[in-house]
């Protein structure tokens, strides 16, 4: 089924420079881009984002990176985009991701593994809402 997915290049993509590498990625792969935005996270955002990490120990960490520099917020549309983007991104902890992934490729810290993907269909929805107004996502129908 066709579906949307939030995707975020956290501050070290941005900073290692990714940010094109990763966009080229999914559009090789096939997926749509409809949404993107280049952006300093508020505190706000970022606890909204994570509130399922808020009992971890790791969260005040976690929200302290996500708003140290600009991200990358995009949103991309696809058959199971999902699921192949969690796929294409690899596992959480850039140690064990499998060459090949984006956080398998490119990081060692699991506190810095480059992007965030949604995790599930419900997810995706209510983060998709959460970073984006409707009237900043472009649906369009790729001619190929
Ligand atoms: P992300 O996919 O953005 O979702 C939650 C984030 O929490 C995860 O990526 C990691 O960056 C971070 N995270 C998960 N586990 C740990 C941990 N043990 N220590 C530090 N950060 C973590």
């Amino acid at each position: 089924a066709v579906e949307r997915t939030f995707l975020a290049i956290k501050p070290d993509g941005v900073q290692r420079s990714l940010v094109g590498e990763i966009i080229r990625r999914f559009e090789a792969k096939g997926f749509t881009l409809v949404g993107m935005k280049f952006m300093k996270v508020s505190r706000e955002l970022a606890e909204q984002h994570y509130g399922v990490h808020r009992e971890r120990p790791f969260f005040q960490g976690l929200v302290e990176f996500i708003t140290s520099g600009p991200v990358v917020a995009m949103v991309w549309e696809g058959d199971g985009v999902i699921a192949s983007a969690r796929k294409m991104i690899g596992a959480t902890n850039p140690l064990t991701a499998e060459p090949g992934t984006i956080r398998g490729d490119y990081g060692v810290n699991i506190g810095r593994n480059i992007i965030h993907g949604s995790d599930a269909p419900e997810t995706a929805q209510q983060e998709v809402s959460l970073w984006f107004k409707e009237e900043e996502l472009a649906s369009w129908e790729p001619s190929l």
